[in-house]
């Protein structure tokens, strides 16, 4: 043809076209540059999973909570609403999964058209829109009232901090509606679902469009790893080691990570490869100097680059015989269809001419062929920039691996990608070029999106599920005021009743305790400390403060359970043992030292020195001692160990004892409180309220026992069946009532019990009912410390609960964590309504209308878990409002307190060896 031309007007015909290849030169990218972008692109995921600002990485590598792919089980029928992905369009679609070997039935789906008003309104009308495009879905669909579980695919930049919870970082891609930025839009669908009224709808999940390709590919033969979508926009998703992933705090297992590569580029790294009608396209657009990258390859962009520089080649005359018209100078008139249909490579010629025509244009054969061209060239940078990215989470995902060859399926979709002619070859073949070690299958999503979607949505339903199992088993554990007021006054009632010697599971002991240290006690003594988690003999030397007051040595004996639940006899025997061997170790032997004895069970004393101990409690069983004098077994162990010679003086209990350790720093200590092994609390009552002494003045320690309350099946009702079981089988059942809901003895039991319930009802572990699980008194309380330290990891939890022999997942470390704290902040508030019905019991005693007193504490679940004694102040506060209570926490244990009750008994006594 152009052989038939004038030689000016080929000379012309020349110089366009040289025109336009110039400028379309500048839409060429190097292979090195590739590579470069490839390197930035990962160098940036790496930042941003590391957490690194300075400076801010530019795409954005966000945890989607979605931990693994499909495993094909899931089933059940699920709504999806698809927003963002394709335009101004909105999609419902009604999926239904039918598990492993069910043929795949096809979704249903409808397309609605957003306004444009409404893509650039309010979020409160874009809501209601799609609410509204639901109700008319569903009554299409003739669904009727059943509840239906909604996966909700909003593409768009989020930051979730759940499966349903995803907060809009901005927006993109032509929405710019108001007051949604900021907000969690899953609570912004149920609102608006909610204004429709018409269904019962739960928004289950919520899943970025590539995350539902990525789910949405049949994990038959090989799983999917990687999602990429390029349709309006352009993104990709892939599976991440959670390790890897500052933000989620965890070490083991996979999260898929929404890499945001749409603003990769944001901060000057594409620089070099962007041309003027990049820099046009992106000034001209409703987000200027954001999602740069996005703007070079998603669908939205496409039409209008071709637009500008066919507007640019008109100008230079080289096209169109430098004629635009009002539609082709008009923003978006040339859209990524037209792009495609011109660059269809049999009907192209003739499209480019319709398209040209329907935009008032009037082409010549040579145009269309340019502009022909310029599709290409747009679209081939875009494919070989797109492939560059995917490039870079190829190696990332290879390096994870740790394999020098990488077999991957990337599941692709989006428009762009399915439907333009040459998009998905050029990528493929870069990819090839840029990622030669990567064996990687590109498979198409079946139903882009909907299906991935629901299986989201299947996967979250049933989290859901578990966590209303878990909120259902963990609710009595939550106690109400109501019920720590009605426990407060049971309380206070069985205390008068105690006192009084009426029927009452509180013994209310006396223990002959009748006055605190007043500083000018002196001398050397013995202590024995019996009945906490150690068994220690202590020497203490008590000087004046100038000589520094209390000096204490002591030393931890252990005691094999054969001893503890043995006969009588081999106790004593071993107790008189240790001492033996103590004054030994410290130049003690041949001195009789008056010895104080702390004894921490229930015993009925009628002196100082006499105790005759009721029943055993925490685990001890030794046969023969109940009933008998304490005192009487260690004299007669004394005995039978000839050549030795003790002076016992006093038995204490170890709430007095540490009631009288604190109590020497600050006389204001008038209760003693101890949560360890076991519970109990002694205070100073009234002589004249206690019936089984005579006399009616002055004061005496009581010792309240309290660990027994409940045992006349007051506490009925607040025991959960857990409770029972671990009553049950205990060595003590139907004893210890209130003990068991709060001492470290127990805690750890309720705890294993509810979790072995969880697991049998599948919530944990995958239902897997592991050996450990069974084994009696494995979850030692101090792992409820441990696990509910605040600044605690999961990945720590998890380490814990590993050690144990149990393998859990996050999920399952969370769950555990919320069993631990509603088992120990039930522990803490009763323990809380006790204190509180002992300290108004003693500003009644004392007619006062405000009290200050303060509680010596002690017992390793109080002292080591991080929350148990800020809750039992709170609940303490605020159920005796009248009473300013401080806690005083002992320092030296209960063996310094016996000593003292000693050094008081002798200076009373007259007989203190000085
Ligand atoms: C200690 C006392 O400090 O606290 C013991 O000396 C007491 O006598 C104990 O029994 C309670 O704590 P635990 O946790 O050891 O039972
Ligand atoms: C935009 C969105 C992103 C989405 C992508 C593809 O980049 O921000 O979330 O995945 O478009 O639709
Ligand atoms: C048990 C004992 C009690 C002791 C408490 C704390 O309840 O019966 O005497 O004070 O444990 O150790």
């Amino acid at each position: 043809m152009d052989s038939a031309l004038p030689e000016n007007s080929r000379a012309m015909n020349e110089k366009n076209l040289e025109l336009v290849q110039q400028c379309l030169k500048q839409f060429d990218v190097r292979e090195e540059q590739l590579r470069q972008i490839q390197a930035a692109v990962l160098r940036d995921m790496e930042r941003a999973l590391s957490g690194q600002t300075n400076p801010s990485p530019t795409v954005r590598m966000l945890p989607t909570y979605v931990r693994s792919t499909p495993h094909g089980t899931e089933q059940g029928n699920f709504l999806v609403l698809e927003l963002g992905t394709s335009g101004a369009t909105l999609r419902v679609l009604w999926v239904t999964l039918t598990g492993i070997s069910g043929p795949r039935k096809e979704p249903i789906s409808w397309e609605f058209t957003i306004p444009m008003e409404i893509t650039l309104g309010t979020g409160q009308q874009l809501f209601d829109f799609a609410a509204g495009c639901l109700v008319e879905f569903l009554e299409r669909l003739k669904v009727g009232s059943q509840p239906i579980q909604l996966g909700f695919n909003f593409s768009f930049p989020c930051h979730q901090t759940g499966l349903d919870q995803s907060t809009l970082i901005s927006w993109t891609k032509g929405f710019r509606c108001s007051g949604v930025e900021g907000q969690d839009v899953v609570q912004l669908l149920r609102e608006a679902i909610q204004r429709q009224g018409a269904y019962n709808i739960d928004v289950v999940a919520v899943v970025n469009d590539t995350v539902g390709t990525m789910m949405s590919c049949d994990p038959r033969p090989q799983a999917c790893e990687i999602g990429l979508v390029v349709d309006t926009g352009t993104n990709a998703c892939y599976m991440e080691e959670a390790r890897h992933v500052g933000e989620l705090g965890e070490d083991q297992g996979r999260v898929c990570v929404n890499v945001q590569w749409g603003s990769f580029g944001d901060s000057g790294a594409l620089e070099s490869v962007q041309t003027p009608f990049d820099l046009q396209l992106d000034q001209e657009s409703l987000n200027p100097g954001t999602q740069r990258f996005e703007k070079m390859v998603g669908g939205l962009y496409l039409g209008e680059l071709v637009r500008l520089v066919l507007i640019h080649l008109a100008g230079q005359r080289a096209l169109l015989g430098g004629i635009t018209s009002p539609a082709l100078l008009t923003r978006g008139s040339v859209h990524v269809e037209h792009v495609m249909e011109i660059e269809d490579p049999s009907h192209g010629r003739a499209r480019a001419q319709a398209v040209l025509q329907g935009l008032g244009l009037n082409p010549s054969a040579r145009d269309c062929e340019q502009v022909q061209q310029v599709c290409g060239a747009v679209s081939a940078r875009a494919a070989h920039l797109c492939a560059a990215a995917l490039s870079a989470i190829l190696a990332r995902v290879k390096s994870n691996q740790e394999r020098s060859h990488l077999g991957i399926a990337v599941a692709t979709g989006g428009r762009v990608y399915e439907q333009h002619p040459r998009f998905s070859a050029i990528l493929q073949q870069t990819v090839r070029l840029l990622a030669p070690d990567s064996d990687t299958t590109f498979v198409p999503s079946e139903d882009g999106r909907g299906w991935g979607v629901a299986i989201v949505t299947a996967v979250a339903s049933r989290l859901a599920l578990h966590r209303h199992h878990l909120e259902e088993t963990l609710a009595p554990f939550r106690l109400d005021s109501e019920q720590l007021k009605s426990v407060q006054a049971q309380m206070r009632e069985a205390m008068v009743r105690g006192l009084r010697g009426e029927d009452s599971s509180l013994p209310m002991l006396p223990t002959f305790v009748c006055a605190t240290p007043d500083g000018t006690e002196r001398g050397d003594f013995l202590a024995l400390d019996l009945g906490g988690t150690n068994f220690r003999v202590l020497w203490v030397k008590v000087g004046s403060r100038s000589e520094g007051g209390v000096k204490i040595t002591n030393q931890v004996f252990s005691i094999p359970e054969s001893v503890t639940q043995g006969t009588g006899q081999q106790l004593f025997d071993h107790i008189v043992d240790c001492i033996v061997d103590f004054q030994k170790e410290h130049g003690l032997s041949g001195q009789t030292l008056p010895l104080g004895f702390t004894f921490s069970f229930p015993c009925k004393q009628v002196g100082l020195d006499q105790g005759i101990l009721l029943n055993w409690t925490k685990g001890f069983k030794a046969s023969d001692c109940e009933g008998q004098d304490v005192v009487s077994l260690l004299r007669a162990a004394i005995r039978r160990r000839q050549g030795v010679e003790l002076n016992v003086v006093a038995i204490v209990n170890d709430t007095v004892g540490t009631m009288m350790s604190c109590g020497y720093e600050d006389p204001h200590c008038e209760v003693g409180l101890i949560v360890g092994t076991g519970t109990n609390a002694c205070y100073m009552e009234e002589l004249c309220n206690v019936s089984a002494v005579p006399g009616d003045k002055g004061r005496m320690c009581i010792n309240m026992e309290w660990g027994a309350f409940g045992d006349d099946s007051l506490l009925q009702e607040l025991c959960t069946p857990f409770d029972l079981s671990v009553d049950k089988a205990s060595i003590n059942p139907g004893k210890q009532r209130f003990e068991k809901l709060i001492s470290g003895m127990y805690l750890g039991e309720i705890v294993r019990h509810i979790l072995l319930h969880l697991t049998r009802l599948g919530v944990l572990f995958r239902g897997q009912v592991f050996q450990c699980l069974q084994t009696k008194d494995i979850f030692k309380t101090k792992f409820l410390s441990e696990i509910e330290s605040s600044d605690l990891q999961r990945r720590q939890v998890r380490a814990i609960l590993e050690k144990l022999g149990l393998p859990v997942s996050c999920d399952d470390a969370l769950m555990v964590r919320e069993v631990c704290q509603a088992v120990s902040q039930r522990a803490a508030k009763l323990c809380g309504a006790g204190v509180a019905a002992v300290v108004e019991k003693i500003r009644e005693n004392r007619g006062l209308e405000e009290l200050s007193v303060a509680v010596g504490v002690d017992g390793t679940l109080y002292k080591l878990h991080p929350h148990f004694s800020d809750q039992v102040k709170d609940t303490v506060r605020h159920l005796a409002p009248r009473c300013s209570v401080r806690f005083l926490q002992s320092e030296d244990g209960s063996g310094k307190g016996a000593a003292l009750v000693t050094a008081v008994a002798c200076r009373l006594a007259g007989s203190t060896r000085a």
